[in-house]
């Protein structure tokens, strides 16, 4: 059995509902993300019963404060036993270095958040970043990877241009996935599972196409069938 790629994002308020959906999936074919909303309703012992249950945890929340502060959040997040966590890139150097420090490789994945995909050109020029997004990402995945960290969050349309920017075994997280005939809801820029992967994706983010369906195991296993039988598709084959 292949590590599974898709991670589910628990995006409720509640505990109960978080772990209703969960009892409905299956640690062999899924992660979950925990991230501020759940995090902040339910505290660390609902990452604690998840683990319990078998699952891996990916703690989203994007930490971004004084390096020193990252490191003791980063190492608390490190104690709860989570699979991943993630800072802001944007927190600079030094506190990548720091969160690097207290999270030492292998102990737990430690990512970045590069942009937040909410962000547009004029949202850039309004906090004097004077370059297209595209460019902002870059910089900041290979400030990251510099620093020693296992990876970025980014938009499945970015992957491919990063990939040639970055290490093979630098890990890609997407969100922003959709199937064909999926509702885009709030999301703007989606791919599908199959376009993700043939970009370079490493992990695939979703929340509402598993989390809304009825059958969400049903789903789960039909994303996790797309995903392994699709392969990379190499900049110079497309
Ligand atoms: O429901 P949906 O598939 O859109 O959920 C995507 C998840 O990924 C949400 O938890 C959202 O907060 C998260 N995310 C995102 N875009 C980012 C970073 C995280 O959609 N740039």
């Amino acid at each position: 059995m292949n590590e599974p790629r898709i991670i589910v994002a628990l995006d409720f308020n509640n505990a109960k509902q978080a772990l209703n959906l969960a009892a409905q999936l299956d640690p062999q074919l899924c992660r979950l993300k925990i991230g501020k909303e759940l995090f902040t309703a339910t505290g660390p012992s609902l990452v604690e019963q998840l683990i319990r249950d078998g699952f891996d945890i990916f703690l989203d929340l994007k930490f971004h404060d004084i390096p020193n502060t990252v490191a003791g959040a980063c190492k608390a997040a490190a104690n709860m036993g989570v699979w991943m966590m993630n800072v802001h890139a944007l927190g600079g150097k030094k506190m990548l270095l720091a969160a690097r420090e207290a999270v030492p490789p292998g102990a737990a994945k430690l990512i970045a958040v590069t942009l937040l995909t909410s962000m547009g050109p004029d949202d850039l020029d309004d906090i004097g970043l004077h370059e297209e997004p595209e460019q902002v990402v870059r910089r900041l995945a290979i400030l990251t990877e510099n620093c020693g960290l296992d990876g970025v969050v980014c938009s499945a349309l970015e992957t491919a241009g990063l990939r040639q920017h970055v290490n093979s075994n630098f890990k890609l997280v997407t969100p922003g996935i959709r199937l064909e005939n999926d509702n885009h809801g709030d999301q703007k820029r989606v791919t599908t599972p199959s376009a993700a992967v043939k970009n370079g994706a490493d992990y695939l983010v979703i929340g509402r196409p598993v989390t809304q369906s009825p059958d969400p195991l049903c789903i789960l296993r039909q994303l996790n069938h797309t995903v392994q039988n699709e392969s990379v598709v190499s900049p110079r084959d497309s």
